[in-house]
């Protein structure tokens, strides 16, 4: 399976722009740049402590060589700090440091970033550009894909946010290789779900390998990511603001949100709960006789070789209360995207209450069942 470099079309108004997927694409970030870029000189990059301790001196060394000023701004890692607050502070460095509206902010780590700094693009001087260049397995097969940018309230997550395409989106896969093995495999659940929406080959292919094999052998996590941004783009491309065909996308996240919301977001990654939502769309699609009893236990049984899940330790009283209160329910109405064979789903408002009620208690006899310590 080599791949040696794979350009992906996201096509949205009001242009559209690439994603370049190649494994130590950091190294010639700059002079794909130069070429988008043309004579504009100042990027400022906001990065986290992780990410700059591996990655930054490989970045700046490239978009220095390739003549930009490069101004580095650190912001405090995780979900907490995806907030106003950070926006805010990072905007009046920004104003302190003389960008005007030509500078282009790079957005350098996970989703955290890449929502936090693409909110900032989207709201400095009433909007500039941005590139992202996604370090972790979620952002490069999500979260940097598709313009979504924003941050947390104390109300709720994500509640405050823009539209804001980048100009680019850079995928180094070799970035991946300090990415601690739990956060890894979190976001190759992403994968697996984009396989079961739409890819029935990525989907076969993850389903024969492991998550040791894809940190061992590069190109064949190139091409699992490829596969992934292609769905991902396919969809966005058609729809970019959610009103239908971009809600296939929320396959597993029905439930997964769910999960998270109920643990306060604590206790599992964002790609865990997905894979535990997952799980429970298959059975709830089962259930209501759209899917095959063979093919629901094919995508459970690819779920869960990935490796441990934290077990689910709610009611299903609270899930179900949870689930009703999700912000993507529509006029009031919980969606769910079921599947109904491998690579095509159905949206179903109309789950009733008693089959959420017995899928989440059969998630916690699952759990009790497959629990091998607590996750590493
Ligand atoms: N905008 C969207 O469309 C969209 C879609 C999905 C998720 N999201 C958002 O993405 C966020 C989650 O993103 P995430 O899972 O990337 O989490 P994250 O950004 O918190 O990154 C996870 C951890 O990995 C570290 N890290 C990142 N890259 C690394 C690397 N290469 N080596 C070592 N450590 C590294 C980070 O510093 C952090 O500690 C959530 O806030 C979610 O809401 C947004
Ligand atoms: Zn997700």
């Amino acid at each position: 399976m080599v791949q040696a470099s794979a350009r992906v079309k996201i096509t949205l108004p009001p242009r559209s722009y690439e994603a370049v997927i190649e494994h130590g694409l950091l190294h010639r970030s700059g002079e794909y740049l130069r070429r988008i870029l043309g004579d504009r000189k100042r990027l400022f990059v906001v990065t986290v402590p992780p990410v700059r301790r591996h990655w930054a001196k490989a970045l700046v060394a490239s978009l220095s060589g390739a003549g930009f000023f490069v101004e580095m701004l650190e912001t405090r890692d995780g979900e907490s700090y995806k907030r106003l607050a950070t926006v805010e502070r990072l905007a009046e460095k920004l104003t302190q440091l003389g960008a005007d509206r030509n500078a282009v902010v790079v957005a350098f780590g996970g989703g955290v970033v890449g929502d936090v700094a693409g909110f900032l693009a989207s709201a400095y001087m009433r909007g500039i550009d941005v590139v992202q260049i996604p370090t972790t397995v979620q952002a490069q097969l999500d979260a940097a894909i598709g313009g979504k940018t924003g941050v947390n309230l104390r109300t709720g997550k994500n509640l405050l946010g823009a539209f804001h395409q980048p100009l680019a989106v850079l995928i180094d896969t070799a970035v991946l290789s300090t990415l601690p093995e739990r956060e890894f495999r979190a976001g190759l659940y992403e994968a697996l779900k984009c396989g079961v929406i739409g890819r029935p080959k990525l989907f076969e292919r993850l389903q024969e390998t492991s998550v040791k094999e894809l940190r061992n052998h590069p190109r064949d996590l190139e091409w699992v990511i490829t596969e992934s941004v292609k769905l991902k783009a396919q969809v966005v491309s058609a729809d970019e603001r959610e009103g239908g065909l971009r809600r296939v996308l929320n396959f597993g996240h029905t439930l997964g949100h769910a999960l998270e919301a109920e643990s306060e977001y604590k206790y599992f990654l964002h790609g865990e709960a997905v894979a535990w939502g997952m799980i429970a769309a298959t059975r709830i699609s089962q259930a209501l006789g759209y899917l095959s009893a063979k093919t629901r236990k094919r995508v459970t049984d690819a779920i869960l070789a990935f490796g441990p899940l934290p077990k689910v330790a709610a009611t299903s009283a609270s899930i179900a209360r949870l689930v009703r209160g999700d912000k993507k329910t529509v006029n009031g109405m919980v969606h769910f995207v079921l599947p109904t064979r491998i690579g095509k789903v159905k949206i179903v408002n109309h789950v009733p209450e008693k089959v959420i009620l017995e899928t989440v208690d059969e998630l916690r006899r699952f759990s009790g069942q497959r629990r091998r310590g607590r996750p590493s």
